[in-house]
């Protein structure tokens, strides 16, 4: 076990990739603490960890809200004593063509996808920095890297975490803090699922792999930027996509 006794925190781990990452840290002997909105889904994650024998916890807490993510920040550092491992997962698409995007929307994805990262980023660090170690994640996207039509806010939010990963891994590198960002390609969760068939299509005929990825391809490169082995490493983006973008 890479993670054993190491303490993460991942936002949105009550489905899809989020949950997988949150499993396979636990799988790799990490306590885990999950923060979502959805605390009922988020608490059948928290079972599902006991069972593999580390500490779980729950937390409701929607990211884009800087006072509840401070709050969630001292609360994990309290109960499970320190704070190792951030993953910003938590994200949320409203797909429309950009003329047609209602700046509600617009504002909405913004908000969740990367003031989120920045709202948990900027309070983990500060534990970070006092512990002089630290291993930050950030799940973006392809889309932030190609674009895409219908995906104007969410591809400005996952291009954002970009930016945010390579400077937050600027100014942290002193302090023996990691940060780097995973970028998935088309992932078969709740949130591709939405798609209409003919858009999952062309993503599949665009794979060289042919096949969807799961939400367990993305936590394996996850666990490991999250381990010791991957100490050299940050300020990288780093695609999990079966070659979609080459
Ligand atoms: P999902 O929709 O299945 O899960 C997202 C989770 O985030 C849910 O548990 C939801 O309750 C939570 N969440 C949403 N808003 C929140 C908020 N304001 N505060 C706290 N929690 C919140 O999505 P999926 O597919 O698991 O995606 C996870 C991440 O991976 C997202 O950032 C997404 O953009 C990214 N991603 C997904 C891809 C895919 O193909 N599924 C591809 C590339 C990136």
């Amino acid at each position: 076990m890479t993670l054993k006794d190491k303490v993460a925190l991942v936002t949105g781990g009550a489905q899809g990739i989020g949950k997988a990452i949150a499993l396979r840290l636990a799988r790799e002997g990490a306590n885990v603490a999950i923060a979502d909105v959805n605390i009922g889904l988020a608490q059948t994650v928290v079972i599902e960890i006991e069972k593999l024998g580390t500490t779980a916890l729950a937390f409701q807490v929607d990211v884009s809200d800087p006072p509840q993510v401070e709050k969630l920040v001292e609360k994990v550092t309290e109960k499970l004593s320190r704070l190792d491992i951030l993953i910003n997962n938590a994200g949320i698409t409203r797909d429309a063509l950009l003329i047609r995007t209602p700046e509600q929307d617009w504002d909405q994805v913004i908000k969740v996808n990367l003031k989120g990262a920045f709202n948990l980023t900027k309070s983990a660090a500060r534990v970070m920095i006092k512990q002089r170690s630290g291993r930050i994640v950030n799940i973006s996207s392809v889309i932030g890297l190609m674009g895409n039509a219908g995906q104007a806010s969410y591809a400005a939010s996952k291009a954002g975490l970009i930016g945010l990963t390579k400077s937050a891994a600027k100014e942290l590198a002193s302090r023996g803090i990691t940060v780097n960002a995973v970028a998935p390609g088309y992932i078969q969760t709740a949130m591709t699922e939405k798609l209409s068939q003919s858009a999952k299509d062309a993503f599949l005929n665009q794979i060289p792999l042919k096949r969807a990825g799961t939400p367990e391809d993305v936590a394996n490169l996850v666990a490991f930027l999250a381990s010791d082995q991957a100490s050299y490493i940050t300020g990288q983006v780093i695609q999990v996509d079966g070659g979609l973008l080459m």
